[in-house]
């Protein structure tokens, strides 16, 4: 058996949103930008006159606000939604000061964004998921300033995913002294941690951008998370006019709180820069402290002891709201997906927001960081991808990557790549090749994390030399390879980076269970584990399950994303893959792995209970009890055990009976758990819930309003997909609706939306006033419902 540790990290996270490594003087900047949908020239221009352009706040996805249409050239595979070019203007008042500096932040452009101040243009950048700043302190004028950023997706299809377009993240601006901590300037390990004790190494880049050589002082302060002060440190050195300095310091920590994923521990860094005795620049960093490391036999070693990755990849789309950001939506996300017992995420397949990661940091997930879906061979549906740009920008894409993440304790993985062509295209010989400069980029700024990349060829990228080149071995399905490459390389590691990909359509059921059929005439996927793409999630999770060095999986997906609707590529504009549907709401598979990944007992009983009478229906029960007796109106079926059956869940055969069919779950001869289906009746009335009710009144806050059509005693009517309008009065808006219902065109913007298997949902966003809401939902022969919001 072999080991290796990676050196102890100290990361960088947060108890709050927002707090990745930042400056002091970064400020918010999503407020009050102009939008005009279409190239307009000279639209740069400070004399150009924007009054008829639209006015809105940041982050701003136009692709979402469009009409899914065939002839949007995106394709099915982009979600039939529009591209082409936007244009941002901002005009912002500020009074350069002598000495100072100033930066504006993008966190993220889908694509190809040119952004000028006061008409000089500042720079381009084609990749439409990097974070990137530019310097405007060269063109800023007393006063007035105006900004403004060209965005051209025009070229399609240039993904195999819904991308979004436009700028999509939040934007920053950064006021700073002439000497200051640079972008990203600070990098903190452990060398050294025990229980009694942790030696914090940092690194910081000071840059002084000032005419005059400066003596300065350094001071590091680490708190903890009562923000009492438990470690300082101070030095003084000099930097030369225009240079960038590094300077190394090193804290003791007595008794370090680790972070894990269940108790996720942050500290935090402050750095402060004095010339004198003038604070130049205090910059914070937080901190989560906790060593990562890999065993042949047992796989990923979190803090000294074996923790199985269980993950689920997902891309970075918000259902209805499309890519634009919101930090909410994207913490719900997390939490649904922790009451599963999911504890990873993999950043498919490009750099993700800094608050995903700044939530994984303070919920306890595992990420993969990951970025490019090609190298230099494009994938077919993408022609106008990111090979376009490859040789010119690959180098300095990863190496942003991990500047701007290796701070964060939930990273462990930097992946170069997913299922790279160069595996195995005719022809290509250099996979071996570029595989090592990628990782030899990585280690240049990180090396207390691990390599890897997602193969789906893993057998073609042992022979190129693809697989040797990292740290950890990544297969994407092939759960025919786990075997044999763990037997020709004992000594490598591995980690399953993408598996199942089952198709599952919620709430809709087609038999026989266990049927071949991929494709349905409805145009719907069966939510039984069976019909579909890779394998099914038992077989996925039972592969990895019994082997212990494999250090987990990353489910192919979280949630459905937009784009990519296999197997219904010419009708449908939604995937089917996710274990939560376009609506966050729980297909079965959710259930499945709630039984295997959760210790509260429960058990959960599927489909749902309005067939014809006399139908044979396949039942299941995904459960974590060791026996589940199942009866049908009060008359007892057959009891099932876990440990008799050959699965990871129990199945029946049941004569389709109107009523209840119910099931009791057992512990030890204990019954702990129960679910029931039942019999609807008509559809009688709409009943509405909120995730939340009580809401900030921040402009961004949401709440996510579940729409259920129900019989006439609250049974959920399994087929219903009644039109329902919604009306809002008061100091919110909606924001988004959607029905889970990959097949639909119905734009995601609006105020009316079917339901899909009886359910649909509604985003309501406050606005920046307290208040209440009242959201009120009808639909023509069913009794309306209203709910009420209050914004604090
Ligand atoms: C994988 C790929 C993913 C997604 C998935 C769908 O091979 O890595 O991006 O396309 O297939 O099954």
């Amino acid at each position: 058996m072999s080991i290796r540790i990676a050196v102890f990290l100290i990361c960088f996270c947060s108890a709050g949103l927002n707090l990745s490594a930042q400056p002091s003087g970064r400020k918010n900047f999503d407020a009050n930008w102009k939008f005009h949908l279409g190239d307009i020239p000279q639209a740069e221009q400070p004399s150009y006159q924007d009054l008829k352009w639209r006015s809105l706040d940041l982050p701003h996805d136009w692709s979402i606000e469009g009409s899914f249409r065939p002839d949007n050239p995106s394709g099915h595979q982009g979600g039939l939604l529009p591209g082409g070019i936007g244009w941002y203007r901002k005009r912002f008042e500020l009074n350069p000061a002598e000495g100072k500096k100033y930066f504006i932040v993008f966190d993220g452009v889908y694509k190809n964004s040119t952004v000028y101040l006061n008409g000089h243009a500042l720079g381009t950048r084609p990749y439409g998921y990097a974070t990137f700043q530019y310097d405007l302190t060269p063109w800023l004028q007393m006063g007035e300033n105006l900004l403004a950023v060209k965005v051209d997706n025009s070229k399609q299809p240039d993904s195999r995913w819904y991308t979004g377009a436009g700028i999509y993240r939040h934007v920053w601006i950064v006021t700073a002294s002439d000497i200051h901590v640079a972008q990203w300037g600070t990098f903190v390990t452990t060398p050294k941690l025990s229980t009694k004790e942790a030696t914090v190494s940092i690194v910081t880049k000071i840059e002084n951008e000032g005419k005059e050589k400066a003596n300065f002082k350094m001071i590091s302060t680490l708190l903890d998370a009562t923000g009492r002060e438990v470690a300082t440190h101070l030095q003084g050195d000099k930097a030369e006019p225009n240079s960038v300095k590094e300077v190394k310091s090193t804290l003791i920590l007595k008794s370090p709180i680790l972070w894990d994923i269940e108790h996720p521990v942050l500290y935090q860094l402050t750095t402060r820069i004095y010339v004198g005795k003038e604070l130049k620049d205090s910059y914070t960093t937080p901190v989560g402290i906790r060593s990562i490391a890999f065993r042949t036999d047992s796989g990923f070693i979190l803090n000294g002891k074996p923790v199985k990755i269980l993950g689920v990849c997902d891309h970075h789309d918000l259902g209805p709201l499309g890519s634009a950001l919101n930090d909410r939506a994207l913490q719900r996300q997390l939490e649904l997906l922790k009451s599963m017992g999911c504890n990873g995420i993999r950043c498919s397949h490009n750099l993700m927001a800094p608050e995903l990661l700044e939530l994984c940091d303070k919920m306890g997930f595992l990420v993969m960081d990951e970025t490019f879906d090609c190298w230099y061979i494009g994938k077919d549906a993408a022609p106008f991808g990111f090979q376009n740009y490859f040789r010119e920008w690959h180098e300095r894409e990863i190496s942003d990557m991990v500047k701007r993440d290796r701070n964060h304790p939930s990273v462990i993985f930097w992946s170069i790549g997913n299922e790279i062509k160069e595996q195995w295209f005719p022809g290509s010989t250099n996979g071996g090749e570029i595989a090592r400069e990628l990782v030899g980029i990585i280690k240049k700024y990180d090396t207390t994390r691990f390599t890897t990349s997602a193969f789906n060829f893993v057998r073609d990228a042992e022979k190129k030399g693809m697989t040797a080149a990292v740290d950890v071995v990544g297969f994407n399905y092939t759960i025919d390879a786990y075997d044999e490459l763990k037997g020709k390389h004992p000594d490598w590691f591995y980690l399953a980076s993408e598996t199942t990909s089952q198709f599952d359509s919620r709430g809709v059921y087609h038999f026989t269970l266990d049927s071949i059929a991929k494709t349905f005439p409805d145009g719907q996927t069966s939510a039984f584990d069976d019909a579909g793409g890779g394998t099914t999630h038992e077989e996925a999770w039972k592969a990895v399950k019994e082997r212990p060095w494999m250090a987990g999986m990353y489910i192919w997906t979280g949630f459905d994303y937009l784009g990519e609707p296999a197997p219904y590529e010419k009708t449908a504009v939604s995937s089917y893959f996710g274990i939560f549907d376009l609506c966050g709401f729980p297909k079965d598979s959710y259930y499945f792995y709630k039984s295997q990944w959760t210790r509260e007992p429960m058990v959960h009983l599927l489909p749902h209970w309005n067939w014809k009478a006399g139908q044979s229906v396949d039942v299941v029960a995904y459960t974590n009890c060791d026996e589940v007796r199942l009866s049908l109106n009060g008359r007892p079926l057959e009891t099932k055990k876990l440990k008799d059956s050959r699965r990871l869940s129990l199945r029946w055969k049941v004569p389709f009976e109107a009523g209840v069919l119910k099931a009791e779950g057992y512990l030890n001869g204990k019954l702990v758990a129960t679910d029931q289906v039942k019999t609807a009746g008509d559809a009688y009335k709409i009943e509405l819930t909120a995730d939340r009710a009580n809401l900030n009144a921040s402009g961004n806050d949401l709440s996510f309003v579940t729409a259920r059509i129900t019989d006439e005693n609250g049974t959920l009517v399994p087929g219903a997909d009644n039109l329902i309008h919604f009306e809002l009065e008061g100091e919110g808006k909606i924001v988004g609706l959607a029905n889970g219902n990959a097949l639909s065109l119905e734009p995601a913007k609006g105020s009316e939306r079917r339901t899909f298997s009886g359910m649909c949902l509604a985003v309501i966003q406050t606005t920046s006033d307290k208040g209440s809401m009242v959201l009120k939902a009808s639909s023509p022969g069913l009794k309306e419902c209203k709910i009420t919001l209050s914004s604090h």
